[in-house]
């Protein structure tokens, strides 16, 4: 017989979780002004709010924090996290940082200046957010293939080069300071992008005299889709093929809540001595000094093993054959999502379940509030909210697609929540013609509003 698929760990350490009654789901969702970041994580059963920092970390890790060297200056914890950076990436210069949207902060402040242009594969939120505060545009260069959900692509994250072709074309290369290649793209469904993707950017960036910045939250698991996906990679190791695809890039910005496992940490890495000088500056003034920038040794420590293990394999592995599960669930029971699954997330198409909510009436955020009604499991909207207004019509951006994501935390939640999770939605997804009304806006922030909102029913 066969053996099935089994997970890379075994659990040692567990954490209580509650589940609760709809009465009191209402209760609390009205109080929170119908905004799912406003809920305390106690009135939440299955957390898919974020994959970012909600992973557990093994008991290499916990002991890599117990040899933290938390000296103000030249670390040992910082010596060993660059030697992982190096060993995995190939960039030699790195700058701590607390989180991915610190190293964007950092980096942009030292290259970005007004009215340049930033092209890039679906931009993330703070990614766009700090190149819009800095009066710059980001500009969208994804495959058009990307917006149609029902698509199965292998990289459907991928740069659309004739797109990318054009902005090049038509600004001076002084208003382009880089091109963000984000890998996995999240914001398109965690979709990879293949390497003769960063091939194709990488000519055209060589071409226009550009350079290319990696947003590499999920580098990991864009490797491993290249390796099960892409011809020509299925004999190289994810270490390989990850160093191959940053051989392309400058510089890369690392979310390391994702990919390398742990609950707060980042970083920026360079190619060459002269960018990581220009970054100094402003890493000492916004992070801390270059050989700590925002993390403590023992989280230096713990980052440099999740590194390693978050390149590993079998983990890899594990952790997507766990999207891809949840995935084949709502397959059964006939649920529209961003087809293929992704590697961290499923991302619901809100619009094709919910039809009779207007878009004026969030309908990504409506089918958030009803997931979390009828089962206590929080998602977050990948919709208009986080669109933002334009910053300069101050209109309401309404994208084309409305998409719930369900973030799923490494090492987290067995199968059995996913099945959970599944019936939870085919629930709702059974009762879609009922939910005629959404919410809407009646507090915002003029810049990525979505975390504190305040809406009420439409
Ligand atoms: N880049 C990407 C692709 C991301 O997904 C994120 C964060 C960041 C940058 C910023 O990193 O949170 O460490 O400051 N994404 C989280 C998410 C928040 O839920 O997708 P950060």
């Amino acid at each position: 017989m066969k053996l099935p698929f089994a997970e890379s760990f075994k659990i040692k350490m567990v954490e209580t979780i509650k589940k609760s009654t709809r009465e009191e789901r209402e209760k609390w969702m009205k109080e929170a002004k119908y905004n799912l970041f406003n809920l305390k994580s106690d009135y939440v059963f299955i957390d898919l709010l974020t994959d970012s920092g909600t992973g557990a970390m093994s008991d290499k890790q916990w002991a890599a924090m117990m040899e933290g060297d938390e000296s103000y200056a030249g670390a040992r914890s910082y010596y060993n996290l660059k030697e992982s950076i190096k060993d995995i990436t190939g960039f030699p210069y790195f700058l701590p940082t607390h989180q991915g949207r610190a190293a964007e902060n950092v980096l942009f402040s030292a290259i970005i200046k007004a009215d340049d242009m930033v092209p890039g594969n679906s931009h993330f939120d703070t990614t766009k957010g700090h190149i819009e505060f800095r009066k710059a545009h980001a500009i969208d260069c994804t495959i058009e293939e990307a917006k149609d959900t029902t698509i199965e692509l292998p990289f459907k994250g991928n740069m659309d080069l004739n797109k990318l072709e054009e902005v090049l074309k038509k600004y001076p290369k002084e208003k382009i300071p880089c091109i963000v290649v984000t890998i996995t793209n999240n914001t398109a469904g965690g979709q990879p992008v293949s390497m003769a993707n960063v091939k194709g950017v990488s000519a055209l960036a060589k071409k226009y005299g550009v350079k290319i910045l990696f947003d590499s939250a999920r580098f990991a698991e864009n490797a491993y889709f290249i390796k099960t996906r892409e011809e020509g990679y299925a004999d190289k190791s994810i270490r390989e093929i990850a160093l191959e695809m940053f051989s392309y890039g400058d510089f890369m910005t690392m979310s390391s809540k994702k990919d390398a496992i742990v609950n707060m940490g980042g970083f920026l890495a360079f190619r060459n001595e002269e960018d990581w000088q220009k970054c100094q500056m402003y890493n000492i003034m916004f992070e801390g000094f270059i050989t700590y920038g925002g993390m403590s040794g023992r989280d230096m420590n713990a980052l440099a093993q999740g590194l390693r293990e978050g390149t590993d394999f079998e983990y890899l592995e594990t952790r997507i054959n766990q999207i891809a599960y949840l995935g084949k669930k709502l397959d059964e029971y006939g649920i529209p999502y961003q087809r293929p699954a992704g590697g961290h997330a499923i991302f619901l198409d809100a619009k094709k379940i919910l039809t009779h909510v207007p878009k004026e009436q969030l309908i990504a955020q409506t089918l958030g509030i009803e997931l979390y009604l009828e089962a206590g499991i929080r998602g977050v909207e990948i919709g208009c909210l986080l669109a933002d207004r334009d910053p300069e019509t101050r209109e309401n951006r309404y994208p084309e697609l409305e998409l719930l994501r369900l973030a799923i935390p490494r090492r987290v939640y067995t199968n059995n929540h996913m099945d959970y999770v599944a019936a939870a939605i085919k629930n709702v997804y059974d009762r879609r013609e009922s939910i005629t009304k959404g919410y809407v806006i009646l507090k915002e922030l003029p810049i990525m509003r979505h975390f504190t909102v305040e809406l009420g029913p439409g």
